[in-house]
C-alpha cells in the first residue's frame, strides 16, 4: 500500500489536519503516513524551517496532505510553501469551489507569475518579476483542459490589456484549448472578479495565472460562505500535494473551532488522486450530509467545535 507524507504545520494546521486524518484512517485504515514537520513553529525553535532532506522525504512519499504553515513578514524567512511547489514543480493547483450558485474549478498556475521569487527590494525601488513562459502557459492550460473535458467548458482569466505578458499566457491557453477540443473563452480579471460575486454560474473551468489564481479562489470562498471550506491539489507530473486553501489563521488558533472541512475535502482530492474515486465520493457526499444537518463551526454561523465536525462526518460515511 501507498504511503503518504503528513505536515501539520502552524497554527490550525494541526487541529484540521488531526480531523482530516479521523476521516482518511476511516476510509483507508492502514494507510502508512511519514510525519514532517516544517514551517514557522519549527524556524523558530530551531533556525530552520524546512531541510534538503524534508524535500527528499516528501518526494519518496510523493503524496503530501498539507495543513498550513505561517509565513512572517520577516525578509530572512523564505515560504516553506512555494519552495515545496517549486522543488516538488508543482504547478498546477487546482481548486474546486462550491455553493450559493457557484460550482467552479479555478485551476491556478502555481510556479511562475508574481511568485517567480526574482525579487529586487531596495529602499527606494522595489521590484519583483513576472515570469511568464510558453512551457509554463501550455501545461497549465493542458491541466486545465483535462479538468475542462470532464465537465463543461473553459475560460482564461488573465490582464493582457495592461500586462502583456499576459497575452503570451492567454495565446499559448486558447491554443492548447484548440488542441484539446476544449470549448474555451477569455475574460478580464477584474471584470472575471465582478461576474464572480454577480453570476457565479457564468464560469465553469477558470485558468490564471499565480497571484490571480490566489485572489480569486479566496473571493470564490467568500461566496461558498468561508475559507475553511474550501480545498485545493498542487499537482506536478510526478508528486501532489493536498491542502485547504486558508493559512495558519493564528486568531483562531489553539480553540479548537477552525473549520476542518477544507482539509477533509483535501482528503477527498487526494483519494481521488489515488484513483479511489468511490471512496472520495463517500467523503464528499459525508461533509454534505453533516454539513446539511447543521455540524456547523463558527465562521459559518455555528457552534460546533472542529472535533465535532470532523465526528459528524465519520458517521456518515
Ligand atoms: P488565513 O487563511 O490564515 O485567515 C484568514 C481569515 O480566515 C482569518 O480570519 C481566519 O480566522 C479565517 N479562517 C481561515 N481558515 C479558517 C478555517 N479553517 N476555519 C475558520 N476560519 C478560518 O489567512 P491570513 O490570516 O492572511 O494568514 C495567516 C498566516 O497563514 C500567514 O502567516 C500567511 O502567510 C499564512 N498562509 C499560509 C497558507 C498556506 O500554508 N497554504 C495560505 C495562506 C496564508
Ligand atoms: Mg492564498
Amino acid at each position: 500500500m501507498q504511503k503518504i507524507a503528513v505536515v501539520k504545520g502552524d497554527g490550525i494546521g494541526p487541529e484540521v489536519i488531526d480531523a482530516a486524518l479521523e476521516v482518511l484512517d476511516h476510509v483507508l485504515p492502514g494507510l502508512q503516513q511519514v510525519h514532517v514537520e516544517v514551517g514557522y513553529g519549527r524556524w523558530r525553535r530551531t533556525g530552520d524551517a524546512i531541510s534538503a532532506q524534508d524535500i527528499d522525504t516528501l518526494k519518496d512519499c510523493g503524496c503530501i496532505l498539507f495543513g498550513a504553515i505561517t509565513t512572517p513578514p520577516d525578509p530572512s524567512y523564505k515560504s516553506v510553501l512555494l519552495r515545496i511547489r517549486k522543488e516538488l514543480d508543482l504547478y498546477s493547483n487546482i481548486r474546486p469551489l462550491l455553493g450559493n450558485g457557484m460550482d467552479i474549478v479555478i485551476v491556478r498556475e502555481n510556479t511562475e507569475g508574481l511568485y517567480s521569487g526574482i525579487e529586487d527590494i531596495g529602499d527606494k525601488r522595489a521590484t519583483t518579476l513576472r515570469v511568464i513562459t510558453l512551457e509554463g502557459s501550455r501545461r497549465i492550460a493542458r491541466a486545465a483542459c483535462k479538468v475542462a473535458l470532464q465537465r463543461k467548458r473553459l475560460t482564461v482569466v488573465h490582464k493582457s490589456n495592461v500586462l502583456k505578458s499576459d497575452t503570451l499566457f492567454l495565446n499559448s491557453c486558447m491554443q492548447v484549448a484548440r488542441e484539446e477540443g476544449v470549448l474555451a473563452d477569455d475574460m478580464l480579471v477584474d471584470a472575471a472578479a465582478y461576474t464572480m460575486v454577480r453570476s457565479p454560474g457564468r464560469f465553469d473551468v477558470m485558468v490564471t495565472t499565480n497571484l490571480f489564481g490566489d485572489i480569486l479562489s479566496d473571493l470564490g470562498a467568500g461566496i461558498a460562505g468561508s475559507l475553511g471550506l474550501c480545498a485545493s491539489a498542487n499537482l506536478g507530473d510526478r508528486y501532489a500535494l493536498f491542502e485547504p486553501i486558508h493559512g495558519s489563521a493564528p486568531d483562531i488558533a489553539g480553540k479548537g473551532i477552525a473549520n476542518p472541512v477544507g482539509a477533509i475535502r483535501s482528503v477527498s482530492l487526494m483519494l481521488q488522486w489515488m484513483g479511489e474515486h468511490k471512496l472520495a465520493a463517500n467523503v464528499e457526499r459525508a461533509v454534505k450530509a453533516a454539513l446539511d444537518e447543521g455540524f456547523l463551526t463558527p465562521d459559518l454561523g455555528g457552534t460546533m467545535s472542529t472535533r465535532q465536525v470532523a465526528k459528524a462526518v465519520v458517521s456518515h460515511l
